[in-house]
């Protein structure tokens, strides 16, 4: 599985040590209350079930999944419709009055994190916060309220702790560049919102 990897950018010893960390600093904000994670499938779920074990505090889970239609790369191309984003499979429970966390793989340019972060806030959580395991700021178009993330990353597409490449290395145990002869043109863009890349 690694013979397309480029570059590895994180080992899976200095991912872990982060995520360590980033459980202990939830920890500590959270402190006295419960919290719920929710996580975006299928990306998210890796470092999900990593920071929740990170946790020292009560925590519960629940996940919900997403789909973009109706976009095209939206990269420094004046015109072009930004991917738009729906709910594809919902929460199992309410967050009414619930301290959330909304755990992302990546933010990138922002908008499927601020569709997430509209909606949930619509249904009068207690609190919502923002964790990311990677953080391409580089890229943003709209602006989000990270609260919690673990690793700033380049302006390359990067797979593996659960971020795919047409579904696959989401199980590739380290956070890596690939190749760039590996992947089909429009992807050499991290910008193209299509269906794979969820
Ligand atoms: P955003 O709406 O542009 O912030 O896109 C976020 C989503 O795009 C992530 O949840 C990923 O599913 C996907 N994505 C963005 N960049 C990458 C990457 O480098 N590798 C794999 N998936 C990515
Ligand atoms: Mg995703």
């Amino acid at each position: 599985m690694t013979e397309n990897v480029e570059r590895v950018l994180f080992t899976e010893e200095q991912v872990a040590a982060r995520v360590a960390e980033v459980g202990a600093e939830i920890s500590a904000k959270y402190q006295g209350r419960d919290l719920k994670l929710v996580g975006v499938l299928k990306g998210s779920v890796f470092f999900l079930t990593a920071l929740a074990r990170a946790i020292t505090i009560p925590v519960k889970i629940d996940f919900l999944a997403i789909s973009s239609f109706g976009g095209s790369s939206t990269r420094n191309t004046a015109g072009h419709t930004p991917g738009m984003v729906r709910i594809a499979k919902d929460l199992d429970e309410p967050i009414q009055d619930e301290d959330v966390l909304l755990v992302e793989d990546i933010v990138d340019t922002g908008f499927t994190t601020r569709y997430l972060l509209q909606t949930l806030a619509g249904r009068g959580p207690r609190s919502l916060g923002i964790c990311t395991l990677l953080d391409r700021t580089v890229r943003r178009i709209v602006q989000v309220p990270v609260d919690f993330r673990c690793f700033e990353i380049p302006d390359r597409f990067v797979v593996g702790w659960g971020l795919d490449y047409k579904q696959l290395y989401r199980n590739l145990s380290c956070i890596a560049v690939l190749d760039p002869q590996a992947l089909d043109t429009n992807v050499r863009d991290p910008s193209v919102p299509d269906a794979h890349r969820r």
